[in-house]
């Protein structure tokens, strides 16, 4: 086994282990998968200030996201089909989450059920929910998490429809993989991969198969969102959703100042500074570029978090310096599954931790939770100067 020291490692290890049309799924942006590189790319355009002789000793990367305890500010976002990068991918990343002590968020498009996550973890986890015409399904996602024990609920609000990405539909992404000759060539060459899917039997959308009425074909993504994603979704609909859930309640994918405030009206107790990893609106902005102008709009009156682009300690700490108050990793976890199950995203929080642990210290800062923009080199203008 190559040692393993950053993301890109697990990355490596993740493409020769993974079937390629679910390597293909979550290595992807939309379109011309601009926004895709730019969120990882405008990272590297902000700068950390080296400071020195500053006692560094007594470092804590422990704070709180939305009132509750964390070992760092980087949860784990919602990644569908989680299940299929490894067999029962969602407990595996829900394990490693818990035993790390930070949020590990489960998508409604999971493989493996809120009751299958629930059973097999000891402290609770977020529920991510996407925005469907049912009212009764919408419900009972909300009335399953609650009977679960999920302690916060996540609305993802930037996916009314879905953004295309070529590469799932010339794999014809499906859960589970249909079998072609391509396919079923490629998975030959996937040996733990396909012992472990044989060994399970969370092979299909858990929460939505056998929960959801007239969806004709429950294995396809793209056919689901058509049917079942609501394009007529309105700020008066989140708010009957907010009635729905009297929990935590955290809204996910504002990229602008007005729909950040639009979530503080709705009752949130925290948005998500994100564009769904560059998979929903190509030619968008990053993630960390948005998040100046919304700091500005909302950010003394509820906790921002971000996530896009995210692949390092570095990044957190950038985001945090920022101003946001939580971080979180979606493909960076999802490369520690495919590579090594539970204990690939261990390693991925592990490296993650390092970076931001060390890095805070070599810019002279203890506390991640008492960060300012001084530890950073923004350039001006980075958050834009639009016409
Ligand atoms: C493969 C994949 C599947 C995703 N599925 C969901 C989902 O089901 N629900 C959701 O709210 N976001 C989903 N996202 C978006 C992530 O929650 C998160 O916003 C994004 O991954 C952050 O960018 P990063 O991958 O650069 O860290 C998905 C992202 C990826 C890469």
């Amino acid at each position: 086994m190559p040692v393993i020291t950053n993301i890109n490692d697990l990355k490596k290890i993740y493409a020769r282990r993974a079937p390629k049309m679910f390597y293909d799924y979550a290595e992807s942006g939309s379109w011309t998968e601009q926004t895709f590189r730019e969120n990882t790319s405008d990272f590297d355009q902000i700068y950390l200030r080296q400071r020195v002789a500053i006692d560094m000793t007594g470092r804590t990367t422990a704070t709180k996201m939305i009132g509750q305890d964390v070992s760092m500010p980087v949860g784990l976002a919602p990644v569908g089909l989680t299940g299929m990068q490894c067999a029962d991918g969602e407990i595996k990343a829900a394990r490693a989450a818990e035993k790390f002590g930070v949020p590990f968020t489960l998508s409604t498009m999971s493989i493996c059920s809120i009751e299958d996550v629930a059973e097999n973890t000891t402290k609770p986890f977020w529920m991510q929910v996407y925005t469907l015409k049912d009212d009764d399904f919408m419900q009972r996602l909300f009335d399953r998490a609650k009977d679960a024990k999920c302690s916060a609920a996540m609305i993802t609000v930037d996916l009314q429809l879905q953004g295309q990405r070529h590469k799932d539909l010339k794999n014809g992404l499906s859960a589970p993989p249909k079998l072609t000759v391509k396919s079923v060539t490629n998975m030959m060459t996937k040996v733990q991969w396909g012992l472990g899917m044989l060994g399970t039997k969370r092979r299909f959308f858990g929460n939505i198969v056998g929960h959801a009425k007239g969806v004709s074909d429950p294995s396809s993504l793209s056919s689901w969102t058509s049917e079942a994603f609501d394009q007529a979704l309105n700020w008066d609909r989140i708010r009957e959703f907010r009635k729905m859930w009297d929990g935590p309640l955290i809204i996910k994918g504002i990229m602008d100042p007005r729909d950040a405030r639009e979530a503080l009206n709705v009752g949130a107790d925290a948005i998500i500074v994100s564009n769904h990893g560059g998979r929903q609106l190509d030619g968008a902005i990053s993630a960390i570029r948005a998040l100046p102008a919304i700091m500005d709009a909302v950010g003394d009156k509820i906790e921002v978090h971000l996530d896009s682009g995210i692949r390092s300690g570095q990044d957190v700490l950038k985001a945090m310096a920022m101003g946001a108050s939580g971080t979180y990793i979606g493909r960076a976890f999802v490369y520690g599954l495919g590579a090594m199950g539970e204990a690939g995203v261990t390693r991925a929080l592990e490296v993650i931790h390092k970076e931001l642990d060390s890095s805070m210290g070599l810019s002279g800062r203890t506390d991640v939770g008492k960060l300012d923009r001084d530890i950073l080199m923004i350039p001006k203008g980075f958050a834009g100067d639009w016409e």
